[in-house]
């Protein structure tokens, strides 16, 4: 399969009308896009990025009036929160409409739904005139793409288009949300914060899988955002391991000598360069990779998840 690449929303719209996958920019990371009614194409997300079939996808709007398309009912809470953020890095897990094939779910009987806020991404949702199912666009397991480039790198000659856009802003996937229960429940952590979230419904909680229990993500227990690198999470005054090559990416200098180093002004800009990092570092050939833990608050509760996930590998 050839893969187009293209600056225009409309023009990749066309791909997504005839059946087609397109990966494209929001504010979080790149997504790769089905219409979300079409059973045909939403497996060819599946195959494109080699995604357990257990693992359900988020819905993508371009308007407000598009949630009633995928839902079966609105909770007072996930009201609250669409008006206080919506379009926003934020995915809110609702019960599911019998309209949405059962593939694009992995077969609950909920869906998650997220309005990005990303121009690009808006324009394209438009232009498609459906809501579209999207993963993050990268093959399973590997960091999220942040930049059309990484998706090329893992996807071209698997899917149909790239809408290139712009770096992402945000850089870590949005912050989901189960609203299908009484009290909200953050499934994964992302930029809209567990404070932001308090404050609109104060019993917000963060969800903790338990032992021996199913857990309530699918995604969750998947490999997740790992480089081929070994990520190692180090504070302030760390050893080094006897490695051949070495990374390092955090907030402060180390007085340790690296192959590549990244220091980053704020956590947002960290959060903003990790998985570019880790890509860039699997180039390079890194062994090992040492990532600064941060405090776990606002981001940086996100930031962590992923570092703490990607150096479980
Ligand atoms: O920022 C994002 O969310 C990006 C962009 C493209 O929007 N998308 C993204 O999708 O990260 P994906 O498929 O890589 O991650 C979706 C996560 C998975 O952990 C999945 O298990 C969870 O959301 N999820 C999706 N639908 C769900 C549902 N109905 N119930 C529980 N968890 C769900
Ligand atoms: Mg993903």
């Amino acid at each position: 399969m050839q893969t187009f690449l293209t600056k225009s929303p409309s023009r990749a719209a066309e791909f997504i009308r005839r059946g087609g996958i397109v990966a494209f920019p929001t504010e979080t990371v790149y997504g790769l896009g089905a219409n979300v009614f079409d059973e045909r194409a939403i497996e060819k997300i599946f195959a494109a990025k080699r995604r357990p079939n257990d693992n359900p996808l988020i819905a993508h709007v371009g308007a407000l009036e598009q949630i009633n398309l995928l839902v079966s009912g609105i909770s007072p809470h996930a009201l609250a929160f669409i008006e206080a953020f919506f379009p926003a890095p934020l995915t809110l897990v609702l019960p599911k409409s019998a309209k949405v094939p059962l593939i694009a779910t992995a077969n609950l009987d909920t869906i998650g739904v997220r309005m990005p806020k990303n121009e690009l991404a808006r324009e394209f949702l438009r232009e498609c005139g459906t809501p579209l199912v999207a993963p993050s666009a990268n093959l399973s397991g590997n960091p999220s793409p942040t930049t059309w480039s990484a998706v090329y790198e893992d996807l071209n000659g698997r899917i149909d288009c790239i809408l290139q856009g712009e770096t992402t802003e945000i850089g870590l996937e949005s912050t989901v949300v189960d609203c299908t229960s009484e009290t909200p429940l953050i499934l994964r952590s992302g930029a809209i914060t567990f404070e932001d979230l308090r404050e609109i419904v104060p019993e917000t909680r963060i969800y903790q899988v338990k032992e021996n229990e199913v857990v309530r993500s699918p995604g969750l227990k998947h490999r997740h955002y790992a480089p081929r690198a070994k990520v190692v999470l180090v504070n302030s005054k760390f050893k080094i391991q006897n490695s051949k090559s070495k990374a390092f990416i955090g907030l402060n200098k180390t007085e340790a000598d690296f192959d590549t180093e990244k220091i980053c002004d704020s956590i947002d800009d960290y959060a903003r360069s990790v998985f570019d990092f880790f890509r860039q570092c699997d180039r390079a050939g890194i062994e090992t990779i040492y990532c600064e833990a941060v405090e776990e608050k606002g981001i940086g509760l996100a930031l962590m998840d992923r570092l703490k996930r990607a150096s479980e590998n």
